[in-house]
């Protein structure tokens, strides 16, 4: 039976990286007897100019029904709601908050030949291999949570509430996904130990000491992990000092959003960085940058965070489903990732190379067919 796949490409460089993905998708398909429905629905800011909503409805009811979905990315400046958000992130966070995918998950990995963005002075302080870690952001709650709002007087907005909301819920169910991905994962690449770090600002505020108390309270269910912290100012310092000691990390939603864009630093930056929204009944998959409208429509930027996002999609249906042909799709496209990488010949500008997104995209999807 065919697997039922949402495309939301959105907007910007979406529908290019959206391409590529699918074309991966196609190869897969093919070599390893797998048969995938994929429908699109248009998204986003350009959506919303053009129609008045930021998707359909019809949009989210399939995302519902569907095995997974894929998401490109989405949000154009020019496109604001009349309340002044971003049109297109109720779309996110429809499929967030909608679908209940608590755990964002992002794996941050350097592949060989792939240098880290800091600078070139730092270059031989990390080889492959020593960056391969994991932050997982609570995605339900946190300064999220859609309690907030301006107090205006005559039309001046005079004050801006945001609430923080931490639950024993968010948290148990987060902090045990993190516990559940250290446990299939081979630990930090500096020590090989199998290791959880919460990361919160539990010497200030409260919610991440409920935060806190509760990972110590999930911890003692894993005794063969071990259990670090570290508050996220300190933890951001010590992980672009010393990434090699980082195995699965933990986070509240803010935290989580802002260590992981510095994560990707550390993996060749965003066109590297994949991630999954992950639930108990759901996921949506998708790279980790932005719509970058300033690149759109020149077939130039990287499309491996978005194939890394249907290698993680691939994974988790083959996980969820416990279907070996999809656990080997999802190895083989990461395999025919690495492979170009380390060829070196078919690279975007990012990465240092000429070639175009849709050159990179055949190039991994040829590789994923030949490798069968
Ligand atoms: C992310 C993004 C989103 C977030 C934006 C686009 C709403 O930064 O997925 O990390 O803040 O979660
Ligand atoms: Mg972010």
């Amino acid at each position: 039976m065919a697997l039922k796949i949402v495309l939301l490409a959105g907007d910007g460089t979406g529908p290019e990286v959206m391409r590529e993905g699918v074309k991966v998708l196609k190869a897969v398909e093919s070599a390893y007897g797998l048969s995938f429905e994929l429908t699109p629905y248009p998204c986003g800011g350009q959506h919303y100019l053009d129609t008045g909503e930021e998707w359909p409805d019809s949009a989210f009811e399939a995302c519902k029904a569907a095995d997974a979905i894929l998401l490109g990315a989405v949000g154009i400046p020019e496109a604001r709601l009349p309340n002044g958000d971003l049109a297109g992130a109720g779309v996110i966070f429809g499929l967030r908050f909608g679908l209940d995918l608590y755990a964002n998950v992002r794996p941050t990995k350097l592949y060989p030949n792939v240098r880290h963005k800091v600078h070139d002075s730092f270059k031989q302080v990390w080889e492959p291999g020593k960056v391969d870690f994991v932050i997982v952001r609570e995605n339900t709650e946190g300064l999220y949570t859609p309690a907030r709002g301006f107090l205006s007087r005559g039309g001046v907005d005079e004050l801006a509430v945001d609430s923080r909301v931490i639950t024993r819920k968010g948290a148990e169910r987060v902090i045990r996904y993190a516990f559940e991905l250290s446990r299939s994962r081979k630990g930090a690449p500096g020590d090989g130990k199998s290791r959880v770090t919460c990361v919160d600002k539990s010497n200030v505020v409260a919610g991440d000491r409920l935060f806190r108390n509760v990972f110590d309270e999930v911890a003692t269910r894993y005794p063969g992990i071990a259990k670090d912290y570290a508050y996220i100012d300190a933890f951001l310092q010590w992980l672009v000092r010393s990434p090699e000691a980082y195995d699965v990390a933990v986070a509240p939603n803010e935290f989580g959003d802002i260590a992981t864009d510095l994560a990707a630093v550390l993996q060749g930056g965003m066109g590297m960085a994949a991630g999954g929204n992950i639930g108990d009944a759901h996921g949506m998959f998708e790279p980790v940058h932005g719509s970058s409208p300033k690149h759109a429509g020149k077939d130039e930027v990287n499309p491996m965070a978005m194939i890394l996002a249907v290698q993680m999609m691939l994974d988790w249906l083959g996980r969820r489903r416990q279907e070996q042909a999809l656990r080997e799709a999802a190895a083989a496209v990461e395999k025919a990732v690495v492979d170009v990488l380390k060829a070196g010949k078919v690279l975007t500008y990012d990465l240092g190379g000429t070639a175009k997104c849709s050159q990179v995209g055949t190039a991994i999807a040829s590789r994923v067919k030949a490798a069968k």
